[in-house]
């Protein structure tokens, strides 16, 4: 193995954009399909794979929320939010914030409860017995209306003490934060932090919105902030972080090639970069391969790696002891 491949293994790393059901690997959508008799349009799991191949954002939800339909029991969501557990586990990432998408599940008659009872169950048993600190965060779909996110927002209540965060997913251009503002500022009133998807298609206006308007504590992708060199400074003075997706960028085509990316850039520039996997399931990847691919296409050094790993637990929504201890832990591996 080489070198940097051995370095990102031994990395502590820190996932900060996750969708729990991007998670969803073909093998349990399979397995979830016959165990609760939801059909699926694929008869192999090798069928589900070849239908992976995306030419922009949307063309990749039409097949996410297909494949979430398979998501029935209480039980599924333990199951799906366990397996991903065990990928952290294997590529030691040691803390993960997870986005889960309410809407996508209690708009087919799931219950709120159904999803975030298994989901929050497997965070628990992850912590106790795989060592790995969790949070979640409650993303509203924001090609739904406003009215449809209060009315979440209202399911939610019985269960703020799981969620720590409300974030803002789904098709991005034609939807801007703007669109959120009211439940946002009714989230933060409940006491939830909040974080949005901003200028990942969509124009760095976005992102000035998601600041300016929903008061968001990171920003999920970011990475068109380059086209704004005012925002840019912003981002940098505000020290506000950019969720970063390299492998979901490439197969979204937000980026034509990894050579193309601009992740090496944005930390150039002093941004607070970190990197992510997003949809392992469906973008060809989970952290590592994530660290490895950007690595070798930019030629990022051990520093730039440690930097993206200390950067994502300073982010995190973890207490301050917590963020230094896993620091530290990266510094050991740096020496
Ligand atoms: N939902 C799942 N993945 C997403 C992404 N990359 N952008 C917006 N919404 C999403
Ligand atoms: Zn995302």
């Amino acid at each position: 193995m080489s070198e940097i491949r051995e370095f990102i293994k031994k990395l502590p790393k820190a996932e900060l954009h996750l969708h729990i059901e991007g998670s969803l690997e073909p093998e349990l959508m399979f397995k979830l399909s016959e165990r609760n008799k939801v059909e699926i349009p694929f008869k192999t799991v090798e069928e589900i794979r070849a239908a992976y191949e995306f030419d922009n954002l949307q063309s990749f939800l039409d097949i996410y929320y297909a494949g979430a339909a398979v998501l029935i029991k209480e039980q599924d969501f333990y199951d799906l939010t366990w397996e991903y557990l065990e990928r952290c586990k294997e590529d030691n990432v040691i803390h993960t914030e997870i986005f889960f998408d309410p809407q996508t599940h209690t708009d087919r008659g799931i219950s709120f409860n159904t999803a975030i009872n298994g989901i929050h169950n497997a965070l628990k048993d992850g912590e106790e017995k795989l060592g790995i600190t969790s949070k979640l965060i409650l993303c509203f779909l924001r090609h739904l209306d406003e009215d449809a996110a209060f009315k979440t927002l209202e399911e939610a209540q019985p269960h703020l003490d799981k969620f720590v965060a409300v974030g803002l997913d789904s098709s991005e251009v034609g939807h801007p934060p703007s669109k959120f503002e009211k439940v946002f500022a009714k989230a933060r009133e409940m006491g939830l932090l909040t974080v949005a998807h901003a200028g990942e298609e969509g124009p760095p206006e976005y992102i000035w919105e998601a600041l300016d308007l929903l008061k968001v504590s990171r920003i999920d992708h970011g990475v068109r902030s380059l086209e704004d060199e005012k925002l840019v400074d912003r981002l940098v003075k505000e020290k506000i972080p950019l969720t970063v997706c390299p492998l979901s960028n490439i197969k979204l085509c937000v980026f034509a090639d990894m050579k193309d990316h601009n992740y090496k850039s944005l930390l150039d520039k002093g941004l607070v970069a970190t990197i992510n996997s997003d949809d392992p399931a469906y973008f060809g990847g989970y952290m590592n391969q994530n660290f490895i691919e950007t690595a070798e296409a930019l030629n990022l050094s051990k520093e730039e790696l440690a930097l993206s790993s200390k950067n994502a637990f300073n982010a995190s929504f973890i207490s301050k002891e917590l963020k230094e201890k896993y620091c530290s832990l990266v510094d050991q591996v740096l020496k």
